[in-house]
């Protein structure tokens, strides 16, 4: 178990290079999926014991509906297959599940369990693991604003009222803290419509090692580097 001095609140991941690492062993895209699936676990487990509190994963974007229909349903079938076996384990392991993103594309047996993994974590608290499953950022922002935009128009509030703090209230994460760290795998040094408005503080991290073999060890070492920064938030 490794201690890290001063851990981030708040990691964020984009787990990204499950192709690439079954491409170089010659494997089936869905055998990375399968070996990415593997990843997580081990990855809420040590974001626990270094005392992270919030932990989110970027599972499926809204982007990736666009892929082949058999690597949607192969990542689905992951999805369904996590929610469905994890419940025993989460509980006792004090997880807290939540998840962001458009829930209505997804498959109804699938909502359901993602309704039910909410309601019978609700009360742990050792971590937060938050899912973000069919999530788009600006798709996120857009709903913000609409929601905004109908409270002004029935005259609930004066365009002035709007502030950071509604803003932030009407986005999927207005129960979690901003992200501390944002990490990703794979080498790829971008974004991908992820948390775009949560993001506006975090320290970035990128890595090459691909996300089915981003393990404890490649984990604390990025804490570790990252209790070494010092943070201004625009201040001297
Ligand atoms: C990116 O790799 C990864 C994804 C699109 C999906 C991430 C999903 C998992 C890790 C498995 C299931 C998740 C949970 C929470 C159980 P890529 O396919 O874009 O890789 P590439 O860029 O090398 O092609």
């Amino acid at each position: 178990m490794t201690e890290v001095k001063n851990p981030p609140r708040h990691v964020a991941i984009i787990m990204d290079g499950n192709g690439r690492w079954a491409q170089k062993k010659g494997l089936p895209r869905s055998m990375g999926h399968k070996k990415g699936a593997e990843a997580v676990k081990k990855i809420v487990e040590a974001a626990g014991e270094a005392g992270v509190k919030f932990l989110t994963l970027y599972a499926f974007s809204t982007e990736n509906w666009n892929r082949p229909e058999d690597e949607v349903k192969t990542l689905m079938d992951l999805l369904r297959q996590y929610l469905k076996s994890q419940l025993r384990e989460l509980q006792e392991k004090g997880v807290r599940i939540l998840f962001i993103g458009e829930r209505d594309m997804l498959d109804k047996d699938i909502i359901q369990a993602m309704n039910s993994l909410e309601k019978e974590t609700a009360d742990n608290d050792k971590i937060t693991l938050c899912i973000a499953l069919s999530y788009g950022s600006r798709q996120e922002i857009v709903s913000a604003a609409k929601k905004i935009a109908a409270l002004a128009k029935r005259g609930d509030i004066a365009p002035e009222d709007i502030d950071i703090k509604m803003f932030s209230d009407m986005l999927y994460t207005s129960t979690i803290p901003d992200p501390d760290l944002l990490i990703r795998t794979s080498g790829e040094q971008r974004i991908s419509n992820y948390l775009l408005w949560q993001i506006a503080y975090a320290e970035l991290a990128f890595t090459n090692v691909l996300w089915p073999d981003f393990g404890k060890e490649e984990f604390n070492e990025i804490l570790q580097n990252y209790s070494l920064r010092e943070r201004r938030y625009g201040k001297v």
